[in-house]
């Protein structure tokens, strides 16, 4: 895409962290933007904020694992705009400690929300992208799937899934114009981390200096960035996600549950995630 001036770009998540931050770095493109979310007060303050951009902002309160809200979403963004060019599922919640303490109605409510959500308005963007022959879908998963730690299992394997849900859809649509690209942020300093203990995660060696804590501007600059020169994947967070991805990648899967067992002091990191909700 050589330009995002008057593209059609919807946002699941816009009204806080990356999703916000995406919605300004498109709308400072010229991009037309549709804001996505539960809280439709919130919602309505970022679209004033985007104002200042110059072009027009739906904004469409909507819970994404709820189907009528999917529908109405893709009904009024039609009827507003006509088309989609890009779509950025970003909305997604966080779950951590303990896998067997975790609440059998949020598991499924995040799993649906992470996973399903998404999946679910690919299916109802992408029939409309593939027939003009164009069109950018934009997965923002996690480095928490792919380096799989303790106490991020549920959470971890919503982002794997959305993830390799991403990779197999490209490879599916290759060829018919539409791009897939994943943004895979690291640490981001938004409303999800608001309830870590920084201290807590130095001491479990979660952050430390081959980590990073980005602004939610850093995986916002990333999004624009992939949807501008089709990049496939982007993987933040530092040189030890680098790290982590080669050795899950290339090594025995026994030296990676080495690694935790033995470097990382596994109920640390599970009291610590636990803080994610
Ligand atoms: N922060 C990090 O360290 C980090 C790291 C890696 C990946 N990520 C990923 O980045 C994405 C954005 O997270 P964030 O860090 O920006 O967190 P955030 O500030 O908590 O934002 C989450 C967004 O998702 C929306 N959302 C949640 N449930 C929803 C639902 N059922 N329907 C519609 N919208 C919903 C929230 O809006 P409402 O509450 O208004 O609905 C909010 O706008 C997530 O997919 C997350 O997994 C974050």
């Amino acid at each position: 895409m050589d330009s995002l001036n008057n593209k059609v770009v919807i946002i699941t998540g816009a009204s806080s962290g990356i999703g916000k931050a995406a919605a300004h770095e498109f709308a400072k493109q010229g991009a037309r933007v549709v804001l996505v979310a539960r809280r439709a007060d919130i919602l309505s303050d970022v679209k004033k904020e985007l104002v200042q951009y110059g072009r027009e902002i739906l904004s469409v309160p909507a819970d994404i694992s709820n189907e009528e809200d999917l529908q109405n979403l893709v009904q009024t963004v039609i009827q507003t705009f006509g088309v989609v060019d890009v779509l950025v599922n970003n909305a997604g919640v966080s779950m951590g400690g303990d896998f067997c303490e975790h609440d059998a109605n949020d598991l499924k409510k995040m799993v649906e929300i992470n996973l399903y959500a998404p999946m679910r308005l690919t299916q109802l963007i992408l029939p409309l992208m593939l027939a003009r022959k164009q069109g950018h879908i934009i997965n923002v998963t996690s480095v928490a799937g792919i380096v799989l730690s303790p106490g991020q299992t549920a959470y971890a394997s919503t982002r794997s899934g959305l993830t390799a849900f991403s990779h197999a859809l490209r490879r599916e649509v290759a060829g018919s114009g539409v791009r897939v690209s994943i943004i895979l942020p690291g640490w981001t300093k938004t409303q999800m981390l608001e309830k870590m203990d920084l201290e807590k995660m130095r001491d479990a060696k979660l952050l430390n200096p081959f980590t990073t804590l980005d602004d939610p501007q850093v995986p916002a600059r990333a999004i624009v960035d992939a949807a501008l020169h089709n990049r496939k994947q982007v993987l933040l967070g530092g040189i030890q996600v680098r790290v982590g991805d080669l050795m899950t990648r290339l090594s025995p899967i026994r030296i990676t549950d080495w690694f935790y067992r033995v470097l990382m002091n596994k109920e640390k990191l599970i009291a610590v995630m636990k803080d994610l909700g």
